[in-house]
């Protein structure tokens, strides 16, 4: 084990453009980690591989969403030369050892990781659930544990997870000796609650179509903030509203600074006062959605700006990605001869075991021909 190294890691599914949910959530704190300089190593994975438990009839998808969700990690300020952005596909000994955990951990185990059970309530798979997905914990396991990771920033909803992964870094250490290291899920500060869609529903997904992505243009982000649901008891503008659960106030809770009042709106000094009136009543929606969207614009506009020089040469991203998985896979390699080793199957590289093994049989032959000798010697006399 590595001793004392911060090592991050932390990874998406490539099933979409992020959109701002995923901007508050996590990758604007992943920018801020990266800037402090926290950790010794920083990996982000776009887990292409998970991504396909749940797709495996649709790769297009997937294998088209690598370059997008590339595309807005590097735009939205996460640095490839301090993070190594990587393919989850390209790096062998998660296969190999998420055949290993797998041997670690029961069915009734699996069946009760929270997240799952919500997620296969939500995919609808009926009697036909497909093994890899029931069993993508396991896989998220060897992606945490093979690269030493000693933090991994995601959200609540992937602390069923990292349990996972602390369970079975501990089982294979007890069993086979202290290889792999436990690691700690760090949950978003700040943001309380995951954003959710624009329609008021829990979560922002792209097949609901009720997100807005960082790569959404002024005029798209002007008119699904139109649109959004606000305080359905919000009918007349002297009617006092409600801001808890009203996803305007939860998208401003998220983005809005005191900057962006003395800029925008000057009548209010901070988001506080703009409770404060919309709950009192005699405060509009329009005015509201107005200056969320000038927010939003602020907060999205250099990122846009970052995507669009991108875009102009795709080829170079992908080599930013082949790049940031080259340095995965020498980590994963380094982790993964250290297991080997600590379960006994480098065949090739084990002389002492060879040698072990070789004086076993050169006793046991001797032993034989003693035997042989003394057999023959009685029979004569
Ligand atoms: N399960 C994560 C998600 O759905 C993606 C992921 C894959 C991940 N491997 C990971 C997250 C390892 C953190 C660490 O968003």
């Amino acid at each position: 084990m590595e001793e004392n190294k911060k090592v991050m890691l932390t990874g998406d599914r490539p099933t979409g453009r992020l959109h701002i949910g995923h901007y508050a959530g996590s990758l604007r704190r992943r920018v801020e980690l990266q800037n402090a300089g926290v950790f010794d190593e920083m990996y982000i994975m776009i887990a292409d591989t998970q991504a396909l438990t749940d797709n495996a009839g649709n790769p297009q998808k997937v294998r088209d969403n690598v370059i997008e969700v590339a595309l807005d990690y590097i735009s939205a300020g996460i640095d490839p030369s301090k993070v190594h952005i990587f393919v989850q596909s390209r790096i062998p000994e998660l296969f190999e050892f998420t055949c290993y955990f797998s041997d670690l951990v029961t069915m009734s185990r699996l069946e009760r990781n929270p997240t799952i059970k919500a997620e296969l309530g939500m995919r609808k798979f009926g009697e036909s659930i497909p093994v890899g997905f029931l069993t993508y914990p396991i896989s998220q396991a060897a992606d945490i544990l093979l690269f030493g990771a000693t933090s991994v920033p995601a959200g609540e909803d992937q602390a069923p997870m990292v349990e996972q992964a602390q369970e079975i870094a501990h089982k294979f250490n007890s069993t086979y000796g202290e290889v792999f290291i436990e690691p700690k899920i760090m949950v978003p500060e700040g943001v309380s609650k995951r954003l959710p869609g624009t329609d008021g529903k829990a979560k922002m997904s792209k097949s609901l179509g009720n997100c807005i992505y960082l790569s959404d243009d002024e005029k798209t982000v002007n008119d699904k903030v139109k649109t959004m649901f606000t305080d359905p008891t919000h009918l007349m503008v002297s009617d006092p509203g409600h801001t808890e659960n009203n996803p305007v106030f939860m998208y401003l809770e998220a983005f809005a600074k005191d900057e962006h009042f003395a800029k925008f709106l000057p009548e209010y000094p901070n988001l506080d006062a703009l409770e404060e009136h919309y709950r009192k009543g005699g405060l509009g929606d329009v005015t509201v959605k107005r200056f969320l969207a000038s927010v939003l614009n602020d907060v999205l506009s250099p990122i846009r700006s970052r995507r669009h020089e991108l875009e102009k040469d795709i080829a170079s991203v992908y080599k930013v990605l082949e790049e940031g998985t080259k340095a995965a896979q020498e980590k994963a390699a380094t982790y993964g001869l250290m297991a080997r080793r600590a379960m006994g199957i480098n065949y090739f590289e084990n002389r002492k075991f060879i040698e072990k093994q070789q004086k076993a049989y050169n006793k046991a032959h001797q032993q034989q021909e003693a035997l042989a000798a003394y057999l023959a010697k009685n029979k004569k006399s």
